[in-house]
C-alpha cells in the first residue's frame, strides 16, 4: 500500500470517499498481466465502489482503468447512482458490476421463459451468485455448479433447485440456457448439455483461456453462442447500461435480490483477499474497507 496523491477534481466526476471497494477476478487478472485491456501502469485497481460524496451515500462505477481500492476515487457522475436505503457499503460495492454482468444479457440477449432451465457456473461466486437470483427471479429452474460441496450449497441457498461439480453435471443436466463465467473446457461440455434452441452465454475464462468453437457445432445442435462484456457496453451503449442499473435497484428495492458479501478485509490486506479468490475459497463478493 502507498500513498499517492488524490484523483483531481474534474467538471461532471466526483470525488467519493469510498467505503467498500468489490474486487472482481478481473481485478487479479490485471494484476498478474493477463488481461486483455490492461490500464496503463501505474495503476491503482477497482472498478467498483461504495461510499459518500457531500454526504450523499452512492454506489458507483469508477473509470475502466480501475481506481477503486483507495480512500478517494474518482467516478464520473454518469456512473454514480444512490444507495439503497438500509443497504451496507459492502452491499452497495457488490452490486453492480456482478448483477448488470448477468442482467444485461438476460434481458437484452436471451430468452428466459418460467419453467426454463438455466445452468449457472461458479454459481457461488460474484456473477454467479447475481445469476442465480435473476434467472430465478424471471421464473427459470436454475442448476448450479461449484467447486466444493461448501460452494454448492451455498448456491442452493441462494435458489438453485440442484448443484453439481464440474465433473458431474454433464451427466444430470439438460439446459436451456448456461450462464458460463469459467471458459476453458466447460464451454465443450456446455454446449453438449444444451437443449435444441438453448444457448450459451460465454462471460468469462476464470477456469482457463475459451477454447476455439467450431460454428459446425452450433449449428448442428441448433444452439447459439453469445457473448457479453460489460466494460465495451459502458462505452458504447451506455444508455442501456444506465437503464439496467435502474431497473435492477428497483429490483433490489423490492427485495427481489439482494447482493451477497462473502469477506471483507481491510485495504492493506488486499493481497489476502485476492488469494482468498485466486484459491477459490470465498462465496458471493469479497470486499475491501478502507
Ligand atoms: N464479461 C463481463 O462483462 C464480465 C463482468 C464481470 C465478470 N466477468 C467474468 O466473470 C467471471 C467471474 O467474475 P467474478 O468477479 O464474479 O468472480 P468470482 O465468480 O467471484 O470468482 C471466480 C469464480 O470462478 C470459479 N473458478 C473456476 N475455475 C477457476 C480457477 N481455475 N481459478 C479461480 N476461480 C475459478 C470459482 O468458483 P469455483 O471454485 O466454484 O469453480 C469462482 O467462483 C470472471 O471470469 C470475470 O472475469 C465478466
Amino acid at each position: 500500500m502507498a500513498d499517492v496523491p488524490e484523483p483531481a477534481a474534474e467538471e461532471g466526476v466526483a470525488l467519493v470517499r469510498v467505503r467498500a471497494a468489490g474486487i472482481n477476478f478481473m481485478d487479479c487478472l490485471v494484476r498478474k498481466g493477463q488481461y486483455p485491456q490492461p490500464p496503463e501502469l501505474p495503476a491503482v485497481l477497482g472498478v467498483e465502489v461504495a461510499g459518500e460524496v457531500d454526504g450523499r451515500r452512492v454506489m458507483g462505477l469508477p473509470r475502466h482503468d480501475g481506481g477503486g481500492y483507495a480512500e478517494v476515487a474518482a467516478v464520473d457522475e454518469d456512473w454514480l447512482v444512490p444507495l439503497p436505503e438500509g443497504a451496507s457499503f459492502a452491499e452497495g460495492a457488490s452490486f453492480l458490476m456482478t448483477f448488470l454482468t448477468a442482467y444485461v444479457p438476460l434481458t437484452r440477449q436471451l430468452r428466459v421463459e418460467p419453467g426454463s432451465t438455466v445452468l449457472v457456473h461458479a454459481g457461488s461466486g460474484g456473477v454467479g451468485s447475481a445469476a442465480i437470483q435473476l434467472a430465478r427471479h424471471f421464473g427459470a429452474r436454475v442448476v448450479a455448479t461449484a467447486s466444493s460441496e461448501e460452494k454448492q450449497t451455498f448456491a442452493r441457498e441462494l435458489g438453485a433447485e440442484e448443484a453439481y461439480a464440474y465433473e458431474d453435471f454433464a451427466e444430470h443436466v439438460r439446459a436451456d440456457l448456461v450462464i458460463d463465467p469459467v471458459g476453458g473446457e466447460l464451454v465443450h461440455q456446455s454446449l453438449k448439455v444444451l437443449n435444441p434452441l438453448g444457448t450459451l452465454l460465454a462471460l468469462g475464462y476464470a477456469g482457463g483461456m475459451w477454447p476455439h468453437v467450431d460454428p459446425a457445432l452450433i449449428v448442428g445442435r441448433n444452439v447459439g453462442l453469445v457473448g457479453f462484456y460489460l466494460g465495451r457496453l459502458m462505452r458504447l451503449r451506455p444508455d442501456v447500461v444506465r437503464a439496467a442499473i435502474g431497473e435492477l435497484v428497483a429490483l433490489w428495492d423490492e427485495g427481489a435480490i439482494r447482493p451477497v458479501v462473502g469477506a471483507e478485509f481491510p485495504l492493506a490486506e488486499a493481497p489476502a483477499a485476492h488469494r482468498l479468490i485466486e484459491e477459490r475459497k470465498h462465496v458471493g463478493k469479497v470486499v475491501l474497507v478502507p
